[in-house]
């Protein structure tokens, strides 16, 4: 059994193979994390997860995908994640966070509100839109602002925001940093041709596209040191006409493994909003693992699956036949925080050893007194069996 298998990648041991996708909550003010992080985070470790990637966090307010999303461009933002990391730390889970900057993609609702561009609605509200930067003056789909192109000075003021950001989570406790160079925010978009018209050194060829994103790959492995595993989310395909295709993305990832990231992150997409261009990759079960399978195959690095990964047995044998090194589930922990324990009951396991012992002590023995009342045909229903029930 491959996913309760420990992977050690450089000084980090990760318990298991089960990672928490990072998820965006729109939960903050003024980037902060608060109560509720602790609470959402440290349920997943509770729950049995081996890595628990705390979700897209700013490296500058200006690459907030929302005015809510958390943060990490301040030293005020620090004492917050360290609560979070203190609790994924105690119960033996790796502690992780996405390290992000929106670009072009910044300045929206949340999800709930349709990622509609902020406007005057917003402004009224007390949540203006703000300018947004990007590789070149071209906006992110229809509606969306006209982002200013950044100078090379900028350029190289962002690539130390990322370092610091970086410095930052060290001291906040995270033992795990993920890059977020997908869905079409800052660092996606130097890399494709969609988004980056640049003629300077950062755009035209491939080399010049990745230059920005191997820049902050070492500013970052800089700030955080040799022991800690650097992670490089990647849209593996565009999705969009004229984009990315997997064969780029295979020679990208071969570029970032070289400047010092350990794990490519297999997802796509998210390269522009604008529908008539989308050819997003079909939605079914596992449906980024041939993106991952192809990019480990072929470059030195381990690689993560992620996408409608949701059953015990699928995520074993994901590992198990090579599809990748490590699984990350989104919206199946966001059902089942407790996912990973079931998943270990599923496999077989019923130690309840991995369990945290404060519910694993309760919860095991309860698990053998159901198994007995079944066992004698007894369900919760019996009580009832010929008594009338009213309509
Ligand atoms: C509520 C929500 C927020 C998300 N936020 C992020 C994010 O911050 N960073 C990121 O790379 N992906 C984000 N994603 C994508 C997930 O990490 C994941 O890749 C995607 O949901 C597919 O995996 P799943 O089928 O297991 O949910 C988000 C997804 C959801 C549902």
């Amino acid at each position: 059994m491959m996913l309760f298998t420990p992977l050690t990648v450089r000084d980090v041991a990760l318990p298991n193979r089960i990672g928490v996708s990072p998820m965006c909550m729109y939960s903050s003010i003024d980037g902060l994390p608060n109560e509720f992080h602790v609470a959402h985070l440290g349920r997943f470790a509770l729950g049995g997860a081996g890595l628990v990637i705390a979700e897209a966090t700013a490296v500058d307010p200006v690459g907030r995908i929302s005015p809510f999303d958390a943060g990490i461009w301040d030293d005020a933002q620090v004492p917050g994640w360290q609560r979070v990391t203190a609790l994924v730390d105690a119960v033996g889970s790796v502690p992780g966070i996405q390290l992000g900057h929106a670009g072009r993609r910044a300045a929206v609702r949340e999800p709930w509100r349709a990622g509609a561009p902020l406007d005057d609605a917003d402004a009224a509200a007390g949540a203006a839109p703000w300018p947004l930067v990007a590789p070149s003056a071209i906006p992110a789909g229809p509606g969306h602002q006209v982002p200013s192109a950044m100078t090379a000075a900028e350029i190289s003021r962002s690539v130390q925001d990322w370092h610091e950001a970086a410095k930052r989570a060290m001291r906040a406790g995270f033992r795990f940093v993920e890059l977020h160079g997908a869905h079409g925010y800052l660092l996606h978009s130097f890399l494709s041709p969609v988004s980056n018209h640049r003629t300077d050194a950062y755009g035209g060829s491939a080399e010049n596209r990745l230059r920005y994103p191997l820049e902050v790959v070492r500013a970052v492995r800089d700030a955080i040191g040799e022991g800690i595993p650097l992670s490089f989310r990647i849209s593996s395909v565009d999705g969009a006409v004229g984009g990315l295709e997997l064969d780029d993305m295979v020679e990208v990832s071969r570029a970032l493994a070289a400047a010092g990231v350990d794990i490519i992150d297999t997802s796509s997409g998210g390269i522009t909003t604008d529908r008539s261009s989308d050819t997003r990759v079909r939605r079914g079960f596992a449906f980024h693992a041939d993106f991952s399978r192809r990019i480990r195959d072929e470059v030195d690095v381990l690689t993560a699956t992620v996408g409608f990964v949701t059953d015990a047995r699928q995520a074993d044998l994901l590992l198990e036949t090579g599809d990748a090194d490590l699984v990350l589930l989104g919206r199946q922990m966001l059902d089942d925080p407790n996912w990973a324990h079931h998943a270990r009951l599923a496999l077989g396991d019923d130690g309840f050893e991995s369990w945290d012992v404060r519910f694993g002590s309760a919860v095991g023995p309860r698990h053998r007194t159901l198994a007995r009342l079944a066992e004698a045909g007894e369900t919760p229903l019996s009580r009832f069996e010929g008594s009338r029930v009213r309509d």
